[in-house]
């Protein structure tokens, strides 16, 4: 079945600390596949303009992109669906979350800074389902560490192995180009393809005597004793080591200068991987399976003005996806739900879908009737494993300031809480107007904030709340038994959403303290690993 369409997919991420220069090779990307005529649609960000993959009001104010846009592109007969993730100076659980939906990802690098925080974070969730990682090392056209010290670092901090598949020429001024270690190709640096046309990139072989002339004869040995070096250390790319996660080979080069971008291009259409099989209750679903099945990995409502209605993102993981087709209903009861409205998103501008293969993103208009983590199958009981929940590391009270609309407040507030933005907790006592809400990211609370005025017409006011650590407590076990244990004066007691009890506390030293005075009471946090490594 449709065998050739799932092995042309690839379905894959960019991760990145904001800055490295995602959003600039994700739009050199989109010109070698032809989605775009010329380089700055997708970051128009400075002069005001809508850019491609923004789609609120907020984002396009601060010139950011919160939401995750997909966008589908054909290069050499691959079908590539790339799935945007915020990545400036905020982000949230759907950052994480999209990661749960991609088959492999490229990992952004600044060669001038080395790794940095946010990639960290990212990696760590790439690395717990085992997907093939594919490094840019970005901004050579800048000064840079030195290429031996990046690759130190990929192993000593991320701990994965590190295989350069090209290797840099210099940098900064000086930067001439890479070399193809692989093909044993020198393709020169040009920045004439800046801004909106494919870079030109030339050919010579590796002993070509301009080589020496061009770097002169100092650098040329240091140089050919950095390949040389590689070469002993023997470090050749292992095609399985990648597919696992465990080998990340490496290029660099300059998004802005489209330089490098298409030998990574190349190489990461034919080593990545198709769709992989999904596990679930009933064991892996294979994407070749005849019958349809997808999941939600993201609701995002009201996203433009004009189509005032909510989208569930499906990833669909086998068979083939066709307009108006009926799946149960994953809420439970006898009625099915017919799939129609299907549609593919680029940026702002929406296209039907008639039909999906394993590996393609969906948008399906929702009136609630998705949640996060929802799969859709023709396949009887089938389950995917839940998306994971990621503990919230932020938190602030929002209040509700007009009691006429406290209606409004109440039910933004649970449409953002289906919808993943925030998680939303009740103090014992506190008035039923304040919640506190948990977020991975301080710009969900401005985006909860901005989205209960504008679209729900409440008013609200967002306080400080003095907590950084969460944890759970056992099912069934109620906070008011602890009379007696040792609260300190600074933990707080609250319920989650499904009135769980839990413990807030200032500090990670409050936690530990609390957890030291009182060992017979068991803290649980949902920690990434334990539920991720069932995606
Ligand atoms: P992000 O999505 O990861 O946050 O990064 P983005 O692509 O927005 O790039 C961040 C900044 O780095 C931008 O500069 C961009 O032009 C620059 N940049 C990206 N790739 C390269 C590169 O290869 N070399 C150099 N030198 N710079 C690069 P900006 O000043 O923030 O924006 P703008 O004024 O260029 O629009």
């Amino acid at each position: 079945m449709n065998q050739h369409e799932i092995d042309r997919r690839r379905t894959f991420a960019i991760i990145s600390h904001p800055d490295a220069g995602k959003t600039t090779l994700t739009e050199k990307l989109l010109l070698y596949g032809g989605a775009l005529q010329a380089a700055g649609s997708v970051r128009a960000k400075r002069n005001g303009r809508a850019t491609t993959s923004d789609w609120m009001d907020i984002e396009r104010e601060r010139g950011i992109s919160i939401s995750s846009t997909v966008l589908q592109f054909e290069y050499e007969g691959y079908c590539i669906n790339l799935l945007d993730t915020p990545g400036h100076r905020d982000f949230s659980e759907d950052t994480y979350r999209v990661l749960t939906a991609v088959d492999s990802v490229i990992m952004v690098i600044d060669a001038g800074k080395g790794i940095e925080e946010r990639t960290r974070k990212l990696f760590e969730i790439c690395r717990l389902r085992n997907i093939p990682i594919f490094t840019f090392m970005n901004k050579l056209d800048h000064p840079a560490k030195s290429p031996l010290d990046l690759i130190g670092e990929l192993e000593e901090v991320l701990g994965i192995g590190a295989i350069p598949v090209t290797w840099p020429l210099g940098d900064g001024p000086d930067f001439k180009g890479v070399y193809d270690r692989m093909n044993k190709q020198l393709h020169l640096f040009s920045n004439r393809g800046k801004g909106s046309a494919k870079a030109f990139d030339q050919l010579t072989g590796a002993d070509d005597p301009r080589l020496q002339e061009l770097l002169g004869p100092q650098y040329y040995a240091e140089w050919k004793e950095q390949i040389e070096l590689l070469d002993i250390a023997g470090e050749s790319y292992d095609e399985e080591k990648l597919l696992c996660g465990k080998e990340t080979p490496v290029f660099f080069g300059s998004a802005i200068n489209n330089f490098g971008v298409q030998l990574l291009l190349d190489f990461f259409v034919q080593h990545s991987i198709p769709p992989r099989p999904r596990p679930s209750n009933l064991g892996e679903i294979l994407p070749s399976r005849d019958e349809f099945s997808g999941f939600v990995f993201k609701i995002q409502a009201n996203m433009d003005p004009n189509h005032r209605d909510s989208l569930a993102f499906i990833r669909v993981c086998s068979g083939m996806f066709t307009k108006d087709m009926t799946v149960p209903n994953p809420r439970g009861g006898s009625k099915p739900i017919r799939l129609s409205y299907p549609q593919r998103l680029f940026g702002q501008e929406r296209e039907t879908v008639m039909e999906a293969y394993p590996g393609d993103i969906l948008g399906l208009v929702s009136h609630g009737n998705f949640h996060i983590g929802d799969t859709l199958s023709t396949i009887k009981g089938l389950q995917f494993n839940e998306i994971p929940i990621f503990p919230p590391e932020v938190f602030r009270n929002i209040t509700n300031l007009s009691t006429s609309k406290y209606q409004q407040f109440q039910e933004g507030l649970e449409e953002m809480r289906l919808e993943g933005v925030v998680q939303l907790f009740h103090m014992p006592g506190s008035l039923s107007r304040t919640v506190l809400l948990g977020a991975v990211g301080e710009l969900q609370f401005e985006v909860a904030k901005h989205r209960l005025e504008t679209e729900y017409g409440a008013e609200v006011r967002l306080d400080d709340a003095p907590y950084t650590e969460i944890r759970w407590l056992e099912d069934g076990i109620d906070a008011s038994q602890f009379s007696g244990t040792y609260m300190g004066s600074n933990v707080r007691i609250a319920t989650d959403h499904a009135g769980k009890s839990v413990l807030l506390f200032p500090d990670q030293w409050a936690c530990d303290y609390f957890a030291e005075k009182n060992p017979d009471i068991k803290l649980f946090k949902p920690t990434i690993a334990k539920d991720a490594s069932l995606a």
